[in-house]
């Protein structure tokens, strides 16, 4: 049997991830690329990697390769993965899957060209849990669905000294909190309430005007140094929406929440019942009824079997984020070998789905108006 082979460019905190996933899916990761030879170097060697690349354009272009992993700083995203699809590969690119819509809407049509698998790793639909949920709102159980709502909290740049590549709009795109966290929130209960947003209004909140500007490392806190710089950028956003299918809802992001590390949470409020899931206690899924509280455990012998698909692990034996991952990227790989998409792989249609939702979001809050979400294509089969 011939292995697929993986190539990652960008080993930070996600590029690691995905190595990892890529290997237990099966493939043989045949190099990566940083954002020096030198960084790339050490990089394949930490990761086990066949080989580093003098950078990611090298990486993109290597006929070697069947599928690239693009991690790196959003502002890459589009050149990248655009060069990937041109040069015949498979692609899961990050969110955002571009600075905007408009790129966004390049790589979908790219990738419909190219008939090549391409993924956005929402990677939070492959918890058992979140499956479980969104099967009982398909089947009924839930009833008609009146509210959505939730929060996706962290803390990691509460403070002046907190800096990231991700502070900058010409590397993170004009959004940041929303864009970056905020898509995750938005996929994930578009995914799971079947509804689509049609409208939002939003509230941004820069509550640090100025910030280290040598960045540090994601999620490391006071990794900042250097000079101070005005941020352009959001800390946090609150939105209201409408949902296509009668539904209203709101959410609260944030990057400057104390105490709050990956806080995504979501409820959704049916006419039979309510659920609510948590990010960071995913093992079990709140279902509220008036006359019963039922907490449902990622059991797979009890799950749907949609749900149960992913509960590798038998219950009491927590699975959590890595295992999503590792769900996401097998169920990728499996679709570039069935050459057609597994349901339910996030594309890079839901990638333009979040950014025609975060365009809509600044245009709100800079217009302090509600703001239609522009409608994106039906997504092409591949
Ligand atoms: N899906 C998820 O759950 C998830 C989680 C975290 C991050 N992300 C996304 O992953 C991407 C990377 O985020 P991160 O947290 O890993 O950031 P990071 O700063 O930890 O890593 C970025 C990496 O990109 C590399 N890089 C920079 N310029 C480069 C270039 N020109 N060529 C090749 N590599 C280059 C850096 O060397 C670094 O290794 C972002 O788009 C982010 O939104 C997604």
């Amino acid at each position: 049997m011939t292995l697929l082979r993986a190539a990652i460019a960008g080993t930070g905190f996600i590029g690691t991830v995905h190595a990892r996933s890529a290997r237990l899916a099966g493939a043989r990761l045949v190099g990566v690329a940083a954002s020096t030879p030198e960084s790339a170097q050490a990089a394949a060697v930490e990761l086990g990697a066949e080989r580093h690349y003098a950078s990611a354009e090298e990486l993109v272009g290597d006929p070697d390769v069947d599928v690239v992993h693009v991690c790196t700083p959003n502002h890459l995203h589009l050149p990248l993965a655009e060069a990937a699809l041109a040069a015949g590969k498979h692609v899961i690119c990050e969110k955002p899957l571009a600075l905007d819509a408009a790129g966004a809407q390049r790589l979908v049509d790219a990738a419909a060209e190219s008939r090549r698998q391409a993924a956005v790793p929402f990677v939070y639909r492959y918890y058992p849990t979140v499956r479980e949920a969104r099967e009982r709102v398909a089947n009924g159980q839930t009833g008609a669905l009146r509210l959505v709502h939730g929060t996706y909290l962290q803390d990691w740049l509460l403070r002046a000294g907190d800096a990231n590549w991700r502070v900058d709009e010409q590397l993170g795109g004009a959004s940041r909190a929303f864009a970056d966290i905020g898509s995750h929130w938005c996929d994930l209960a578009e995914f799971v309430s079947g509804h689509r947003i049609e409208r939002v209004s939003a509230r941004l909140l820069t509550a640090v005007p100025e910030r280290a500007s040598e960045a540090g490392h994601a999620f490391a806190t006071a990794a900042g140094g250097g000079e101070l710089r005005q941020v352009t950028t959001e800390d946090a956003a609150l939105v209201q929406f409408e949902t296509d299918a009668g539904a209203i809802g709101s959410v609260v992001i944030s990057q400057i929440s104390a105490g709050r590390k990956n806080r995504l949470w979501i409820e959704l409020d049916g006419t039979e019942e309510a659920l609510a899931f948590d990010q960071e206690h995913p093992e079990e899924l709140w279902c509220g009824k008036r006359e019963l509280l039922t907490i449902v455990r990622r059991d797979p012998t009890t799950l749907s079997p949609g749900a149960a698909r992913f509960a590798t692990l038998p219950a009491g034996h927590p699975q959590g984020y890595a295992d999503c991952f590792d769900a996401f990227v097998a169920d990728v790989y499996e679709g570039i070998a069935a050459g057609s998409t597994i349901a339910g792989t996030p594309t890079f249609a839901d990638g333009l789905r979040a950014a025609l939702i975060t365009d809509a979001v600044l245009t709100s809050a800079r217009e302090e108006r509600w703001v239609d979400v522009a409608a994106s294509p039906a997504a092409v089969a591949t």
